[in-house]
């Protein structure tokens, strides 16, 4: 089976679980707003690290065990993803094909699903019984830290004043914290819930971020060269709200053989996992995706 293939599979097995997890009794018209983004569509692309990142140290964990925890970061990222759209973000009106949350709902709801996926998300983390509460705890920290004022949510600070104030010129900051560091927490989370050792750990957290590094990257990359159709979100967007990005800065040749780089760097890191195939298949795959 080719990768793509096999992430197809990885995405419907998703798919599944997501739909057995959308929560009940919520007011109709918030779960309506919250269910629409997260079925969606999507690469899945958070819940299956944290699916690979599990089996690269044991490849017999029954995935019922931790699917919760799967779903979860998927709900997390569909959050990011409604409030990145919104007016008073970047203002987008397509998100995966199909208008975005706003545009259907309204933004006071849209407002309301992004933050209802996201405490929902971890009421479910913390409700898992098979995973020992020390890690547990670990993945609830790693998760919030990641997401929130250390990570995405300064992340996308810093990218919203980077529009407006030239002060603020530090691309790799940007990348670093609205993306990378979710990411650089899926794959770590994959080796708590596997129980990894400290080495395990250590290389699942710097291929990570290495690859959410280069997936911003690419993400930029396709703002300026990609197929609105085939990313079912607007092209050229970044240039046209002055965004600072890869491409702005260095340019459409620099930044492939940046994002190559960490690539590489990330595939150097994972060697001293058990499996560590399908890992570096997804780090290649990061920079070629046109999706
Ligand atoms: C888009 O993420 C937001 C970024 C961090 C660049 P994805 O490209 O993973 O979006 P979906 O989940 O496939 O729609
Ligand atoms: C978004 O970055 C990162 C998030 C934390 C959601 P972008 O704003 O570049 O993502 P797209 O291009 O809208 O998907
Ligand atoms: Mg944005
Ligand atoms: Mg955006
Ligand atoms: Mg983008």
């Amino acid at each position: 089976m080719d990768l793509k293939e096999y992430l197809n599979k990885q995405k419907k097995l998703v798919d599944k679980y997501i739909d057995q997890y959308l929560p009940v009794g919520v007011p109709k018209k918030l779960f309506d707003a919250m269910a629409y983004s997260v079925k969606a569509g999507g690469k899945r692309l958070r819940p299956i690290l944290v699916i690979e990142s599990v089996k690269s140290i044991n490849t017999l964990m029954d995935i019922k065990l931790f699917i919760d925890i799967v779903v979860a970061v998927e709900f997390i990222h569909t959050y990011s993803l409604i409030h990145d759209d919104l007016p008073a973000m970047d203002d987008d009106d397509l998100r995966r094909g199909k208008p975005t949350c706003h545009k259907v709902f309204g933004e006071a709801i849209a407002i309301l699903a992004g933050d209802g996926l996201q405490s929902y998300a971890f009421e479910l983390i913390s409700q898992n019984k098979s995973i020992k509460s020390d890690r547990l705890i670990k993945i609830i920290n790693s998760l919030a830290h990641g997401t929130g004022i250390f990570g995405m949510v300064a992340g996308q600070s810093a990218d919203i004043l980077s529009e407006k104030e030239n002060s603020f010129n530090d691309v790799e900051f940007i990348h670093k914290h609205k993306t990378a560091k979710f990411i650089q927490s899926c794959c770590y989370i994959g080796g708590l819930i596997a129980d990894g050792t400290e080495e395990q750990l250590e290389a699942l957290k710097n291929y990570g971020l290495y690859i959410g590094l280069a997936f911003q990257i690419q993400d930029d990359i396709l703002d300026e060269i990609g197929d609105e159709k085939k990313l079912g979100k607007r092209t050229h967007k970044d240039r046209e709200k002055n965004k600072l990005t890869y491409p702005s800065i260095y340019g459409l040749e620099k930044s492939k053989k940046l994002a190559k780089e960490y690539v590489e760097k990330a595939i150097n890191e994972i060697k001293v996992l058990n499996n560590s195939k399908i890992l570096e298949k997804i780090a290649k795959f990061i920079i070629e995706r046109e999706v």
